[in-house]
C-alpha cells in the first residue's frame, strides 16, 4: 500500500483529461495535478526549452510527495522521456501505450498519429509504432491549432471554426485511407466528437490520456502501491497563472462541476498559484 498522491502534469488544462480517466479508475487516489497555464503551449518550443520545463514540472511534483508521475503532456512525452526515467518515482508518459493500442487496433496497417509541432517533429509515435510493426505505414499530423481552439473551450460538436480546422487538418489522413488514429495529445480528446465525425465512424481513435490513465492503475496494482485507507481521493490543483475562463473550461476537461477557491501563493516558494478544487461527479 502506497498513500501518497499520483503526479499529472501538463502544459495546461488538457492533462485534466488524464486526471478524469485516473478518477473513473482509481477513485479512492489523491492526485496533485500541476498545469502549467502561464507557459502553455509547449508545442512549439525547442527541445532545450522542453527539457527544462519538464525537469521544473517534475521536480515540482517530487516536492509534493508523490509516487509515481504521469506527463500528461505528448509533447513532453515525447521530447523529454529522458528526464522522466531518471527520476526517483516510476513515471511515464502517453507514448507508448497508446502507439502499442494502435497496433492492436488497426487492420489495415495504416495508422495516424496527431500531435502538437513538437510531439511530430519528435517521431516519438512513429518509432514505437515501427518498432512494433515495422510494415505499417503512419501518418503523422501537426494540429498546432487545435490546442488554443481546446483552451478556448470550441469544442461543441457543431462549432463551425473547430470543424473547419478539423477538415483541413485531417483530409490528408482521410484521403491516405488510416483506419487507425493516435490522438497523441491530451487536449485532443476533447475534439474527438468532431474528429470522428470527419473522420467517419470505421476509423479508431486512440485516446493517448486513456491508455496512459489505464497502465498507470496497472501497475499501481502490480506494484500493491495503491491508496487503500480512502473511499474518495482528492485533487490538488496547481497552475503557474489563471486564465480568465479557468473553472469553467477546467470543468469542461474533467467533465462535471468544478468549484472552488483559489489561492496564490508566493511565487518564490512554490512557483504558481494554488487552486484547492472541490469536483462533483
Ligand atoms: N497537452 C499538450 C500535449 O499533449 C499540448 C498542448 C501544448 O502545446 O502545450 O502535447
Amino acid at each position: 500500500m502506497d498513500n501518497r498522491p499520483i503526479g499529472v502534469f501538463d502544459s495546461g488544462l488538457g492533462g485534466l483529461t488524464v486526471v478524469r480517466q485516473l478518477m473513473r479508475l482509481l477513485p479512492s487516489e489523491d492526485i496533485v495535478y500541476f498545469g502549467d497555464t502561464g507557459r502553455v503551449p509547449y508545442g512549439n518550443r525547442s527541445r532545450e526549452t522542453l527539457i527544462k520545463y519538464t525537469r521544473q514540472d517534475c521536480r515540482f511534483l517530487l516536492g509534493q510527495n508523490v509516487k509515481r508521475i504521469i506527463a500528461a503532456c505528448g509533447t513532453a512525452s515525447s521530447v523529454a522521456p529522458h528526464v522522466l526515467r531518471s527520476l526517483p518515482v516510476k513515471a511515464g508518459g502517453v507514448v507508448e501505450q497508446a502507439a502499442d493500442a494502435a497496433v492492436r487496433a488497426t487492420r489495415n496497417g495504416k495508422i495516424g498519429v496527431l500531435g502538437t509541432q513538437a510531439t511530430i517533429h519528435s517521431g516519438s509515435f512513429q518509432r514505437r509504432i515501427g518498432e512494433q510493426r515495422p510494415d505499417a505505414a503512419v501518418y503523422p499530423q501537426a494540429c498546432p491549432l487545435f490546442v488554443p481552439l481546446v483552451e478556448s473551450g470550441w469544442i461543441g460538436r457543431d462549432d463551425e471554426i473547430t470543424i473547419l480546422t478539423a477538415r483541413r487538418y485531417l483530409e490528408p489522413l482521410k484521403a491516405a485511407g488510416v483506419d487507425t488514429l493516435i490522438l497523441g495529445c491530451t487536449h485532443f480528446p476533447l475534439l474527438a466528437p468532431i474528429i470522428g465525425d470527419v473522420m467517419g465512424e470505421n476509423v479508431v481513435l486512440i485516446d493517448s490520456g486513456k491508455t496512459a490513465a489505464e497502465d498507470c492503475a496497472r501497475q499501481l496494482r502490480q506494484d500493491d502501491a495503491l491508496n487503500r485507507t480512502k473511499k474518495a481521493g482528492e485533487l490538488h490543483f496547481y497552475v503557474s497563472d489563471r486564465p480568465e475562463n479557468f473553472l469553467s473550461v477546467a470543468s469542461i476537461f474533467l467533465g462535471g462541476e468544478v468549484t472552488g477557491d483559489i489561492h496564490t501563493l508566493d511565487i518564490e516558494q512554490v512557483d504558481g498559484a494554488e487552486i484547492d478544487m472541490v469536483y462533483k461527479r
